[in-house]
């Protein structure tokens, strides 16, 4: 690893993250989790004080980068919420079979190398009846604006962590062993080619 993605774009990722139309899109879908969820790529714990400490028994916070789980643990050292880390890549997440209730993924499924296998490996630890909750952004239905998502996404990529502009994200779930149960597709305020996003529930398929 590189020092700009060691020190540099943890920082950035935080800022950007931060943002002013995000907080929305948390608020919209991160209350929903219940029992024992785990966030996948949990960055600097953006999506933390968003639990409903109420529902929610446990959050298992898991992430490839050590400078971003260092973020979270500060994240969460003030809220009322069992939080337990894990450094691992979403492709391969060391749980039981059917142990979580809610599998929450945001902002990350643009970044995961290997998108079916981190699904396919959520799916496997979410109990029968649990609930995938996402929010991502990814490829707009505009010809245009998809249009620069591809020509642009070569240079994001290299600068934004792996992050992709094009993905097909609801594609992407439903090959991943999920049934999309309800989702919102909508351009949020910002530079449209990165700000098409998915947010919505899905089941297992
Ligand atoms: C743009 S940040 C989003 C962080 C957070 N989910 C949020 O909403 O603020 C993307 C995160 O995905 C993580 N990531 C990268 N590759 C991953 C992988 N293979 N599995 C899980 N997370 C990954 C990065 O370390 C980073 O924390």
């Amino acid at each position: 690893m590189g020092l700009y993605e060691k020190y540099i774009f943890p920082k950035m990722a935080h800022l950007v993250c931060s943002m002013k139309p995000f907080p929305r899109q948390r608020e919209k879908v991160v209350p929903i989790a219940r029992g024992v969820v785990l966030e996948v790529g949990v960055g600097s714990g953006l999506n933390l004080p968003y639990y409903d400490g109420n529902k929610v028994t446990k959050v298992w916070c898991l992430d490839p980068s050590p400078e971003m789980l260092r973020m979270a643990e500060k994240a969460a050292k003030s809220l009322p919420l069992k939080v337990e880390f894990i450094g691992s890549p979403g492709e391969e997440i060391p749980l039981e079979d059917n142990s979580v209730d809610t599998v929450v993924v945001t902002y990350t499924l643009c970044t995961i190398a290997d998108t079916e296998q981190a699904l396919r490996q959520m799916a496997r630890v979410l109990k029968p009846g649990g609930e995938l909750i996402f929010c991502e952004h990814g490829a707009a239905p505009d010809e245009d604006i998809r249009c620069w998502q591809e020509r642009i996404n070569p240079v994001w990529k290299l600068l934004a962590g792996g992050c992709h502009l094009n993905r097909p994200i609801p594609k992407l779930i439903e090959q991943g062993g999920f049934r999309i149960k309800g989702m919102e597709a909508m351009y949020i305020p910002g530079w449209r080619p990165a700000s098409f996003n998915y947010c919505g529930m899905a089941t297992h398929a």
